[in-house]
């Protein structure tokens, strides 16, 4: 994997969890931790127009103008072009803000990975790598985010699904060892025993 340092891996190495950066990801669709407006901003939506160019832009903006005048839902996804990246696709997602003492929105940030991996199996594709949504800006306490992907990514996979690789992608060894310690995947099992 490009430039990225894979730590561990879940699920019969179907997820994998990185330390590097979701710009450099050579798979199907990259996902984006946008806002609502999906015109660009800091952090993850920051490097992602950066390094993917105008074309992302422009396509964000023909969605607004099409299916999303007042901005896209928190939890929704929608697709784009990869533009200059490595990734093919872009799904832009937006993740719950956390206020500061609020219980954070726990079935929000597990509809941004539910609807980025129907998205991404709608349209055939095996490769998908997630950042980590709503830490950042949006201050989603990361400790408490880790249950909540897990589980939400587990059930999607065991469930059946043509995606067959959803990297995790940290930017920070810290992270994803915040990661590695709340994650609530099922203990690995045997890579050649069948699922129980
Ligand atoms: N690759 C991987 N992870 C990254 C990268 C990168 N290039 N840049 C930042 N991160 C990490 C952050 O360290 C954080 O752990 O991604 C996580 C999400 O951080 P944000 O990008 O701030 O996303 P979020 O918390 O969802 O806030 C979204 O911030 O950038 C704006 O326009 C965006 O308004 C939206 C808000």
């Amino acid at each position: 994997m490009e430039q990225s340092q894979v730590i561990a891996a879940f699920l019969s190495g179907q997820v994998p969890v990185l330390v590097g950066d979701i710009t450099t990801q050579d798979v199907d669709a990259i996902v984006n931790a946008a806002n609502s407006t999906l015109l660009g901003g800091g952090g993850v939506d920051g490097a992602i127009h950066r390094q993917g160019g105008p074309r992302i832009l422009e396509e964000c903006r023909e969605i607004r103008r099409t299916r999303f005048p007042q901005g896209l839902p928190t939890g929704d996804a929608v697709l784009t072009t990869g533009g200059r990246l490595p990734a093919r696709h872009v799904i832009h997602t937006v993740g719950p803000i956390c206020g500061i003492g609020r219980e954070p929105d726990a079935t929000m940030l597990a509809a941004c990975y539910r609807n980025s991996l129907a998205l991404a199996a709608g349209h055939g594709f095996h490769s998908i790598a997630f950042p980590a949504i709503s830490t950042g800006a949006y201050g989603y306490p990361a400790h408490q985010a880790a249950p909540v992907v897990s589980e939400a990514i587990e059930s999607v996979l065991t469930a059946g699904t043509v995606v067959r690789e959803v990297r995790l992608v940290f930017y920070s060894a810290d992270d994803a060892r915040t990661f590695l310690k709340h994650q609530r995947f099922a203990p690995s099992q045997a890579a050649n025993s069948p699922r129980s």
